[in-house]
């Protein structure tokens, strides 16, 4: 049931593909995007009196959880250096709030388990809203829509989500594509890796369902493999919290201003 509501976004997500692609060639300019994130942030961060009402997991910096596997979200570079969308738009938000932004890389289930447990403030890391992740943490407004797509090596048969029936399919572990295809496929169809685009590229997967923006990098990264037109389901994705958290309306409001100024859209 939940494959034909999700079936039916697939005309609209054809569309924004087009849109996300472009947002993922701009990995380059991610860096310019984030200098300019950061000085219109700077000029309206709230007085540190404010943010000393904020009470966090550790006094006077915003913790967030990631897994930066995920370009053009968050990635490691060569350097060891944590920089993407994610990291930008954090690092806005916490000048906003008047805390210094703290980054905590770990596996994306972990990352996700990490608000719910009080060991970090904020879990960024292209996290998509499901009602079950709802019933087990808070969610601030959407920051960016997400599409699954599919990931075939270029001579593959399949060619539309249908052909995935029968196949065998990589995910990444904990995320929606998993759930989906779990769900649309059974268990035994899907495996869940830490870098499903490597078992594809091993022959040991025959497809790779994963967000839009990541399939376009990898891909670029991969000669031999791409990435199918029609894609398998449209997202928001949204910036986790504890639930009840106390940072949400701050939260919420920090990102409705980086909306109406521009510096969302630039990042
Ligand atoms: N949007 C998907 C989800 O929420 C995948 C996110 C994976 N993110 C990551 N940083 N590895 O399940």
């Amino acid at each position: 049931m939940k494959k034909i509501s999700r079936r039916s976004f697939m005309a609209a997500a054809a569309v924004s593909v087009a849109a996300l692609a472009l947002t993922a060639c701009g990995g380059s300019a991610s860096s310019a995007a984030s200098s300019v994130a950061s000085s219109a942030a700077s000029s309206e961060a709230v007085s540190s009196a404010a943010a000393a009402e904020l009470t966090t997991v550790e006094a006077g910096k915003l913790t967030m959880a990631t897994n930066a596997t995920f370009p053009p979200y968050e990635m490691t570079t060569d350097s060891g250096e944590i920089e993407g969308i994610d990291v930008d738009t954090a690092k806005a938000i916490a000048e906003k709030l008047g805390l210094e932004l703290q980054i905590d890389d770990m596996e994306f289930d972990a990352a996700l388990l990490s608000v719910q447990q009080g060991k970090a403030d904020i879990v960024m890391a292209g996290v998509t809203v499901t009602d079950e992740r709802k019933a087990v943490m808070d969610f601030s407004d959407s920051y960016a829509t997400g599409i699954q797509s599919i990931i075939v090596p270029n001579d593959s048969d399949i060619a539309s989500p249908d052909d995935l029936a029968g196949k065998k399919i990589g995910t990444q572990r904990g995320t929606t594509g998993y759930i989906y295809c779990s769900d649309d496929f059974g268990d035994d169809a899907v495996v869940a890796y830490d870098n499903a685009v490597q078992a594809l590229n091993n022959g040991q997967v025959d497809a790779v369902v994963i967000d839009n923006a990541p399939a376009q990098e990898f891909v670029a990264a991969n000669p031999g493999l791409k990435v199918l037109d029609t894609s398998y389901a449209e997202e928001d994705y949204a910036i986790g919290m504890a639930k009840g958290s106390a940072l949400e309306d701050a939260v919420n409001k920090a990102l409705e201003e980086l909306k109406a100024d521009g510096t969302l859209q630039a990042i």
